[in-house]
């Protein structure tokens, strides 16, 4: 059985992934209306990722035989000066769902919740690849700086990203658009 605050903190979780989805399908529509298609697919692979995330708490405290309390997501920004900006936004969005994570994991263990710190360290596993990833791209476009061809060059090659294994066995890998 899960405690009161732990399932009060996952909830929260809860709510920041799919708060995360927000954010990188905001960053989707973006890319989309600046032509950038291969940025736009990429933010919308990591917005169906995060669903996943989202999901995978959302099972865990019924499992843990928790309640599921959904709250009102907050609203993303729309606007980014650069695909630079977007993508530094999207590292600095990274770096705080890892210290909540590292948090989440802090009260698992002083709550003596083993299991749930087993399903944390999964997601602390999968936070070092998200950072890892977003942060290659910023650096790439950092390195290209003023050079458009670059950056369109890199919008093609982001344009193959496809969803991770487990999380497209979960959403049986259907679009969640009508592309
Ligand atoms: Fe659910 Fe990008 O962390």
């Amino acid at each position: 059985m899960i405690s009161s605050k732990l399932e009060e903190a996952i909830n929260d979780q809860i709510n920041f992934e799919f708060y995360s989805s927000y954010v990188y399908l905001a960053m989707s529509a973006w890319f989309k209306d600046q032509n950038f298609n291969g940025f736009a697919h990429w933010m919308e692979i990591q917005a169906r990722e995060e669903l996943f995330h989202a999901m995978k708490l959302f099972h865990f405290v019924f499992d843990r035989g928790g309640k599921v309390v959904l709250t009102a997501v907050k609203a993303p920004a729309g606007e980014w000066k650069t695909p630079q900006e977007a993508f530094r936004q999207a590292f600095e969005h990274e770096q705080t769902v890892t210290s909540r994570i590292s948090d989440l994991m802090d009260l698992a263990l002083t709550e003596r919740d083993h299991v749930a710190a087993t399903l944390l360290q999964w997601f602390i596993n999968e936070q070092i690849e998200e950072e890892s990833s977003v942060k290659s791209i910023v650096d790439q476009l950092r390195m290209m700086g003023a050079s458009q061809d670059s950056v369109f060059m890199l919008d093609r090659e982001l344009n193959v990203r496809q969803l991770g294994a487990q999380a497209s066995a979960y959403l049986n890998d259907q679009p969640l658009t009508t592309a």
